[in-house]
C-alpha cells in the first residue's frame, strides 16, 4: 500500500511538472477478455475472446504498443464459425496466437452448445495464415482432445504441443491443465492426453487453473496460467521446468498478478495474461481486468478488458508491473496517449469499418450502404434483439464507462411489429431499447418503444432462455408526424444509461434512465464474459419486415474528449 502511495505522489507531482508519461490501460477501447500476446519482428498483435458475436477474435496491431489498430478478424466465414442459435456466453472463448517459420497460427474454441445436465466440453482448434495483414485465415483444423484455452506451442526440436483447460470427468468437474502433441498438419493427436498441472490453489470445481501458455525462454520451460476463475478470485501463476510439461518448480512469488486482495483497487479480476520479449529486449505482458464503478461489482458493464504492463526478469522468473497490481495508469513506460477517439461515422463510404459485430453467424447480408447513399439501411427479419438468432442489429463496443451514442432513423413503421431502433445491448437477457414502432392499439400514428429488461432476484431454476428472472418493461409515447426522421440516443454513464428521441426539429426527451446492473448482472445461472456495445436494429417481431430503416449516422463520443 505504502509503495502504491508513493507512486501515486510521485505521479502528480511529475504531472504538475509536466514530466509524467504513463501508459494508459485498458489500451484497447471496449470489452476484450482474454488478450493473447505476440510479436514478430517489430510487429505486435493482440487477439481477444468474442463469445456469439461475428465475426470472431479482433486481431489489433501496434508498432510500439500504444498505437493499436484493428486490422481484421480471425474468423469471417461461416465455414470457419457458425454461430446459429448459440447461446449467448457460448461462441469463441480465449485465443492464443502464436507464429512458427513463416506462418500465423490463432487457436481458439468454438462452445457451441451448453447443456442442463452439465458443461458439454468444447472442441478447440486453430486456424492459420501466411499473412495477418492481408491474408484470409483458415479453415479449422480440429485437436481431438476436449477442452478449452487451447494454446500450441512449437519446441525447439520440432515438437508442437497443445495445451488446455480439460477436466477430469463432467460430474466432478475438476479442472486441470492438460497437453499432448499433435501433428500440426491435421491437428492428430500423437500422444495420449496428460494431465500436467493441477494449479496452485486448493484443487475443487471453482480452482480453475486455465489459460495455459507455454515458453521456452533462456532453455527454461515456462508454463504461465490464470487461476480462481475469471472473477473476483482470477489472477496469473507461473511455473518452470526442464520440459513443455513440467515436472514444475513453482514460483515463490505466485501469484504474479492479483488484484483481488485489495477490492478497492479501481481494477479488479486481473488474470489470464501472455507475455512477449519486444524487439529490443524488454518484455511486456497483456493481461485482463475489469473496472467495477464505485467499487460496485454490479456496475462493470464494459465487461473484462485489456490491459497491458511492463515485465521484468528476477532469479529467473518475470515480475508483472514491478510487483505491483496492474492499473490504468502505469507511470514511466510506453506513452501518455489515451486509446479513447471520438467515433463519427455518416455512412457515405461503401462498406462498413471493421469494428461493427453482428450477433451469431448472419444467414445472408442484411444492411447495405448503398441502396441510399449518405445511409446505413437495414433490412429487418423475424428476429428482434434478444431472440437466440441473428437479428438484424449492427452492434459497436462501447469505449468508455461515460459515452454518448446518438444515431438519426428514417423509418415509416406499417404496424407495431414493424420496428427500428437502438440498443443498449450486452446478450440475449441484457439489453434496453428505444425504438420507433407502429401503433400498439393498430392505429395510423407512429410511437417511440422504451424496453427495458431488468434481471429480477436472482433464484429460480437454471434456464436455457432465462426468462424466468427477467422484468420486462414497455412503454410507448407518440410522435406528432408519421414521417420525420427521429433521432435517437443513449447516454452511458458511470453508473445508469439514459434513453432518449427527437423527432426532427424538436427537443430532446429523456424517457427512461436505467442502472446499468442492467447490463452487467447476469440471470441466475448466467455468465458474464462480454461487455455493453451500442446497437441498430430493425426487426418485423416474428413476421418478415418490409420496411426499410435507414440510420444517417453514427456517432459514439466517450465523454471529455
Ligand atoms: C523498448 O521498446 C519499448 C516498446 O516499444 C519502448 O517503450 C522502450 O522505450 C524501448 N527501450 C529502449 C531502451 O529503447
Ligand atoms: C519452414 O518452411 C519452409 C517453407 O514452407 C519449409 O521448407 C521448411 O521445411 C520449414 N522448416 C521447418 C523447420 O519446419
Ligand atoms: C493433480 O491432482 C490429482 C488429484 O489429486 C492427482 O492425482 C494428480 O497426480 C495431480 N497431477 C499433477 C500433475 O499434479
Ligand atoms: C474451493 O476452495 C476455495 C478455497 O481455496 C473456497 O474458497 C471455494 O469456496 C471452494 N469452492 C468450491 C466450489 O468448493
Ligand atoms: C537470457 O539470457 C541472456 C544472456 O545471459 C540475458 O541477457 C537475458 O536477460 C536472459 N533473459 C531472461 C528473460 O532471463
Ligand atoms: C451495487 O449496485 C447495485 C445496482 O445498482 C445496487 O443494487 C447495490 O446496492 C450496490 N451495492 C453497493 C454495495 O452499493
Ligand atoms: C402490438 O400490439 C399488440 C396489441 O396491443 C400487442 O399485443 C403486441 O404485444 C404488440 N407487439 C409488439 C411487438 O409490440
Ligand atoms: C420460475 O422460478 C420459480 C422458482 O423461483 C419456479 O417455481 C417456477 O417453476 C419457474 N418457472 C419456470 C417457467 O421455469
Ligand atoms: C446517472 O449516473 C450519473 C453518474 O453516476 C449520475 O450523476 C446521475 O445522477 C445518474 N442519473 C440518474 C437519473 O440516476
Amino acid at each position: 500500500m505504502m509503495k502504491v502511495t508513493t507512486l501515486s505522489l510521485l505521479a502528480v507531482l511529475f504531472n504538475l511538472s509536466g514530466y509524467c508519461y504513463a501508459l494508459i490501460n485498458p489500451f484497447l477501447p471496449g470489452w476484450n477478455p482474454d488478450p493473447t500476446f505476440l510479436r514478430v519482428g517489430d510487429d505486435y498483435f493482440v487477439v481477444t475472446s468474442t463469445f456469439e458475436y461475428f465475426p470472431g477474435h479482433p486481431i489489433y496491431h501496434s508498432k510500439n504498443l500504444v498505437d493499436w489498430k484493428l486490422i481484421g478478424h480471425g474468423l469471417t466465414r461461416p465455414s470457419q464459425l457458425s454461430l446459429m442459435g448459440t447461446p449467448t456466453d457460448a461462441g469463441l472463448w480465449a485465443p492464443g496466437l502464436r507464429y512458427n517459420n513463416g506462418t500465423f497460427y490463432l487457436v481458439s474454441t468454438a462452445r457451441y452448445a451448453y447443456t442442463n445436465e452439465y458443461r458439454l466440453f468444447p472442441r478447440s482448434f486453430y486456424v492459420t495464415t501466411d499473412d495477418i495483414f492481408h491474408g484470409e485465415w483458415s479453415d479449422p483444423v480440429y485437436f481431438d482432445s476436449l477442452g478449452y484455452d487451447a494454446d500450441l506451442f512449437f519446441d525447439e526440436n520440432g515438437d508442437v504441443y497443445n495445451t488446455w483447460c480439460g477436466i477430469n470427468n463432467a460430474m466432478d468437474k475438476i479442472y486441470g491443465i492438460y497437453q499432448n502433441k499433435i501433428d500440426i498438419a491435421t491437428g492428430n493427436s500423437l500422444t495420449t492426453d496428460e494431465l500436467i498441472f493441477n494449479g496452485t490453489l486448493p484443487l475443487n470445481s471453482s480452482s480453475r487453473p486455465e489459460g495455459p501458455h507455454v515458453y521456452l525462454i533462456n532453455s527454461t520451460y515456462y508454463l504461465l496460467i490464470a487461476e480462481g476463475g475469471t472473477d473476483n478470485n482470477h489472477r496469473a501463476t507461473i511455473q518452470r521446468g526442464p520440459s513443455p510439461s513440467g515436472p514444475w518448480e513453482n514460483n515463490p512469488m505466485n501469484p504474479i498478478l492479483y488484484n483481488g486482495a485489495d477490492k478497492s483497487l479501481p481494477v479488479q479480476r486481473t488474470g489470464h495474461a501472455d507475455i512477449v520479449e519486444g524487439a529490443n529486449g524488454s518484455w511486456w505482458g497483456v493481461a485482463l481486468g475489469g473496472r467495477p464503478q464505485g467499487g460496485n461489482d454490479s456496475h462493470l458493464q464494459l465487461g473484462r478488458e485489456s490491459f497491458i504492463f511492463p515485465v521484468s526478469w528476477e532469479d529467473g522468473w518475470p515480475v508483472f508491473n514491478g510487483g505491483e497490481p496492474i492499473s490504468e495508469h502505469i507511470e514511466g513506460v510506453l506513452e501518455d496517449k489515451s486509446p479513447l477517439v471520438k467515433y463519427t461515422n455518416e455512412f457515405d463510404s461503401d462498406s462498413l469499418d471493421l469494428t461493427f459485430y453482428n450477433v451469431r453467424t448472419p444467414y445472408k447480408p442484411f444492411h447495405s450502404l448503398t441502396a441510399r447513399p449518405g445511409h446505413l439501411r437495414l433490412n429487418g427479419n423475424g428476429y428482434a434483439p434478444g431472440d437466440r438468432d441473428s437479428a438484424a442489429l449492427l452492434l459497436r463496443k462501447q469505449t468508455s464507462y461515460d459515452e454518448v451514442f446518438e444515431t438519426e432513423l428514417d423509418f415509416q413503421p406499417t404496424s407495431n411489429l414493424t420496428e427500428a431502433g437502438i440498443s443498449v445491448y450486452y446478450g440475449d437477457q441484457l439489453h434496453n431499447e428505444i425504438a420507433v414502432c407502429g401503433d400498439p392499439n393498430g392505429g395510423e400514428g407512429r410511437f417511440v418503444k422504451v424496453k427495458t429488461i431488468v434481471q429480477a432476484e436472482q433464484e429460480g431454476p437454471w434456464s436455457l432462455t432465462y426468462t424466468n428472472n427477467t422484468i420486462t418493461t414497455v412503454e410507448y409515447y407518440p410522435l406528432a408526424t408519421t414521417s420525420a426522421p427521429v433521432k435517437l440516443t443513449a447516454v452511458g454513464a458511470s453508473t445508469n444509461y439514459t434513453l432518449g428521441y427527437a423527432e426532427g426539429d424538436d427537443a430532446w426527451m429523456y424517457p427512461v434512465t436505467f442502472d446499468s446492473a442492467a447490463i452487467s448482472v447476469p440471470p441466475f445461472g448466467g455468465f458474464f464474459f462480454k461487455g455493453a456495445a451500442f446497437g441498430i436494429y430493425s426487426t418485423g417481431n416474428g413476421r418478415s419486415n418490409l420496411v426499410p430503416a435507414d440510420f444517417s449516422y453514427w456517432k459514439q463520443t466517450p465523454t471529455g474528449i
